[in-house]
């Protein structure tokens, strides 16, 4: 199961000033959406808040944007962000609160990877977009996960004593819920969806030290990265790991590469 007992507001701030690749490409989906002023817009595990405000200059004042999250401090930050936007704690798989038809536009930003039950939340959103409403989601694939520079460094520092021994399964299981592509879309048709775009790119992103990945990492899992093995052992795995990322360290800075996908479906 994804926790959600980790987070603190410390890395829900952390994730606020470090998450500048995430909006960068929340912004790139929000373009794909196609979205116009007076559309009613759900931004689904908005985080704190970032995407949602931008999302809302292009709609209001005649349209609407909602921003749901289970983490009560990240919502806390976005309310702090825009008194405009109705930011609320809550889930994908529960929009109870909503009625049928109510937005015109749905937004997943690095979350689909996230949702426990995912055909659950799929199916809500869909009942919750008007007829011809959109939906769009970035995540990773995960065919391609172990192309990344993350997986990679990780591992190389997991294989270790005395990180290899501590593991912790149900964690493993959770850092590694992506969908492949094909069950992405597979999940959105089964959920009346109709696909509209399917894109894969490769994106870099540039940090200054091995210990702003791993912020990175520890910020955007909301505590879910280190929770990988014991709490007496997470001091030194962020020690070990930062430093494995420092030693990747080129003249611009440490080179993080992965491949991103962007889906636009349509209900
Ligand atoms: C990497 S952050 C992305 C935040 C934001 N969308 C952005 O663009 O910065 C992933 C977010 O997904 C949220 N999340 C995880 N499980 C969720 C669920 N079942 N329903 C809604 N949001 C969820 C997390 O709480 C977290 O804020």
């Amino acid at each position: 199961m994804t926790s959600f007992d980790q987070d603190s507001r410390h890395l829900a701030a952390t994730y606020d000033r470090i998450s500048d690749s995430q909006f960068e490409g929340g912004k790139r989906l929000v373009e794909r959406l196609e979205l116009k002023a007076g559309d009613r817009v759900l931004d689904v595990g908005c985080g704190t808040g970032r995407l949602a405000a931008f999302i809302a200059e292009r709609v209001t004042p005649s349209g609407t944007v909602v921003g749901i999250d289970p983490l009560a401090e990240r919502i806390a930050l976005a309310r702090q962000r825009s008194g405009e936007i109705r930011f609320a704690v809550g889930s994908a798989e529960d929009l109870s609160g909503f009625p049928d038809a109510s937005f015109d536009a749905a937004c997943l930003n690095a979350v689909l990877h996230w949702i426990g039950d995912k055909p659950k939340a799929l199916a809500e959103i869909r009942r919750v977009l008007r007829p011809g409403g959109r939906i769009g989601c970035t995540s990773s694939p995960k065919e391609l996960h172990w192309t990344g520079t993350m997986p990679m460094v990780c591992a190389s520092v997991f294989a270790r004593s005395p990180y290899l021994e501590a593991l912790s399964p149900s964690a493993l299981e959770v850092m590694s819920r992506h969908f492949t592509t094909g069950e992405m879309v597979s999940s959105l048709m089964d959920a009346r969806f109709e696909l509209c775009e399917l894109h894969v790119m490769r994106r870099t992103q540039i940090f200054q030290c091995g210990d702003d990945v791993v912020d990175f990492a520890e910020a955007s899992s909301f505590g879910n990265f280190l929770a990988i093995v014991p709490e007496q052992l997470r001091a030194s795995l962020r020690v070990d790991l930062a430093a494995a990322f420092d030693a990747t360290k080129e003249p611009d800075g440490i080179s993080v590469r992965s491949f991103g996908s962007l889906l636009i479906a349509e209900g």
